[in-house]
């Protein structure tokens, strides 16, 4: 009997002969269709499925046991639908038993706080839908395709958000062309956090120019490769957010679990991953939100492979297949850690790491100058520096004329170059005079304050050097 071999955990009570009636199958065939009406709240939506939440506590008793077949004796937890937009006989089937799979997986390490786990999986159903559920889903998912029919999941809840959506609520918190926004990050849809953050961080959009199908879906990669670079780079380097680093373990940990013991999702990208409790590293003081679980789901990718190979060796058979008779590569599991794992890195030490490199590139410009003046010397440069020595001499350094002497900098192309160049100057005048130190530091500060704040954390580690006495 189909509904019973696709449920999972306890079986059902009835059918006492151990086939439930067709009447009773198709009672519940329409009790999930009444449920999408009537107890589901749209949540949200990835590329193929739409998923709703059903508050339990609402649903009638006997409308319950068609979600749980335990005859409603145990209020489960609040559930989550969910539907694909494109009916395809089978799949859903297979990614029911794929996430049962690895739920069962997961579950081996469920009272281990160092390993993600998986939402449980309760049912799935491939049902006969009328044109006004038809309606009723296409009314609000994205590309849901009518054809009277739906493959529903349903699964535990998960009350949480996925990382995407985390990611993206920390840029809309902290991004200063966001600010107006910043109240109500955790409140906005997925749809225009991501708008918002494409807007602020300035994300490039595919132009679809390209001359063969290959060659468009290739820019889109790129451009998404670059897009989240950036997002990453904001996080990273110009604010203070420290994931929790439990959030990065747990999804590696799982991940590795799941390869080891046969199977591999093939699909781990940031929306792919769900994390209750905090997303941000407690910083100090009394605990404000629980330690973070995170969880993996969507299984629609998933696939069986051979047990016991490590990530590396999953990855290499079964993700990079873009030059097998698969023909394409699926989504390194170890990207998305990866990334999270630099962002799980305390500030303080992000910021010593960029302080090394900044430090680094500055003497390596340094040396390029003093190399390139001994063999040839610049009139130009002599002059810049001169003028610069007597600003910094007369112990009262204005923002105003810090400005001018960064915008008539011979040596830079553009503000950022400028500064860096200012900065070179500034090194070999207080090499050669110590004692203009304090004064340097304090005409930069100054001009750091007034005119390029954002340049301030960039320099936090030179203007500290340069007030060292
Ligand atoms: N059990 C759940 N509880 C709460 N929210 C969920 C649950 N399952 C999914 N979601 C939310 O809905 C989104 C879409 O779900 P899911 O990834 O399963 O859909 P999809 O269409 O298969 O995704 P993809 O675009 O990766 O193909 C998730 O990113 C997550 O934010
Ligand atoms: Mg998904």
């Amino acid at each position: 009997m189909k509904l019973q071999e696709t449920h999972s955990g306890r079986p059902a009570e009835k059918p006492r002969n151990g086939a439930e009636s067709k009447e009773g199958a198709e009672m519940k065939d329409a009790w999930v269709e009444k449920m999408i009406h009537e107890y589901a709240t749209y949540l949200n939506e990835g590329n193929s499925g739409v998923v709703y939440r059903l508050n339990i506590a609402e649903i009638p008793q006997e409308m319950r046991a068609a979600l749980t077949a335990d005859e409603g004796k145990e209020t489960p937890p609040d559930q989550a639908i969910k539907i694909l937009k494109v009916y395809s006989a089978g799949e859903g089937k297979r990614e029911f038993e794929m996430q049962q799979r690895a739920y069962d997986i997961a579950s081996q390490k469920r009272d281990d706080p160092r390993f993600a786990q998986v939402p449980k999986p309760y049912l799935f159903k491939d049902i006969a839908i009328s044109p006004e559920t038809s309606d009723f889903l296409s009314a609000r998912a994205n590309g849901f395709r009518s054809t009277g029919r739906a493959e529903v999941l349903v699964m535990d809840y998960i009350p949480g958000a996925d990382v995407a959506t985390n990611l993206y609520r920390e840029v809309i918190r902290r991004h200063p062309k966001t600010r107006h926004l910043a109240h109500a990050a955790d409140e906005l849809p997925f749809a225009q956090l991501e708008q918002e953050a494409a807007l602020a961080l300035d994300f490039r959009r595919p132009g679809g120019k390209g001359q063969s199908e290959g060659e468009r879906i290739n820019e889109r990669l790129r451009l998404e490769f670059e897009n989240k670079d950036k997002l990453l780079r904001f996080l990273e380097k110009k604010t203070d957010l420290q994931v929790d680093p439990a959030v990065p373990e747990q999804l590696a940990n799982t991940i590795r679990l799941f390869h080891e013991n046969g199977l591999t999702v093939r699909d781990f990208h940031p929306r792919n991953a769900m994390v209750v409790g905090r997303f941000a590293a407690q910083k100090g003081g009394p605990e404000t939100a629980a330690a973070p679980q995170t969880f993996i789901i969507d299984f629609a990718n998933a696939v069986e492979i051979e047990t016991g190979l490590d990530d590396r060796a999953v990855v290499d058979r079964y993700i990079k297949t873009g030059d097998t008779i698969e023909g394409v590569n699926f989504v390194d599991p170890r990207t998305v850690i990866n990334d999270l794992k630099k962002l799980a890195v305390a500030p303080a030490e992000r910021q010593r790491a960029e302080d090394a490199d900044l430090q680094e590139k500055l003497e390596q410009r340094r040396a390029k100058l003093d190399k390139s003046l001994a063999s040839r010397p610049s009139r130009q440069v002599d002059a810049y520096e001169i003028k610069l020595k007597a600003t910094l001499s007369s112990g009262r350094a204005t923002a105003d004329q810090m400005f001018v002497l960064l915008s008539t900098n011979p040596l830079g192309s553009d503000q950022r170059e400028r500064l860096d160049n200012l900065l070179v100057n500034l090194m070999r005048i207080t090499d050669a005079a110590p004692e203009l130190k304090p004064a340097a530091a304090e005409a930069l500060a100054r001009l750091l304050d007034k005119t390029v704040p954002a340049e301030k954390v960039r320099l936090t580690a030179y203007l500290e050097s340069l007030r060292r006495p």
